[in-house]
């Protein structure tokens, strides 16, 4: 079985492939505006891909990583307390992504294109750092800090994180 730090890395390279759909997703918006053909469709998918890949992530990472390792470094601040900052500002613009997408389901032209690009814009900007800060700050110090029993803790908090949304 792949280890949990194995599979946090992974859903970090499905999140770079995520984003590039997403820049490829902005352009045809740019270029073709949501009228060209299949674009509102490829804007879904997309949607479909930030709700289930990324947010699931998030949601593994604070639910399973954090609060154990939060036992070896203080969580109210430091790196813990900012990565958990950045995934709220993750969450308000996948909200704005989500509302742009709906608005432009909708028929709505007045001003949702630029607030798509927008709130893609500043997701394909922000992403990468924060992958960057967690992997070369929080997994490495998980990795020195964490037994054996307390990566088995993870694991059934991820399992139990899983369970909570999906149903059985
Ligand atoms: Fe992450």
């Amino acid at each position: 079985m792949e280890s949990i730090m194995e599979e946090l890395f992974r859903q970090h390279r499905d999140a770079e492939g995520m984003l590039v759909k997403l820049a490829a997703g902005v352009k045809r918006v740019e270029r073709e505006g949501v009228n060209g053909a299949g674009v509102l469709d490829h804007l879904r998918d997309l949607r479909r891909a930030i709700q289930g890949e990324v947010l699931s992530h998030f949601r593994e990472e604070e639910q399973a990583l954090f609060p154990v390792l939060g036992r070896h470094i203080d969580s109210a601040s430091g790196p813990i307390a900012m990565l958990m900052e950045e995934h709220a500002i993750f969450r308000q613009l996948e909200l704005q992504f989500e509302e742009a997408v709906a608005a432009l389901e909708a028929g709505l032209r007045d001003g949702w294109e630029e607030k798509l690009c927008d709130a893609a814009g500043s997701i394909a900007r922000l992403l990468p750092l924060h992958i960057d800060k967690e992997e070369s700050v929080l997994f490495p110090m998980a990795d020195d800090v964490l037994s054996a029993d307390e990566w088995a803790q993870v694991r059934r908090l991820w399992n139990e994180a899983l369970a909570a949304v999906q149903p059985a």
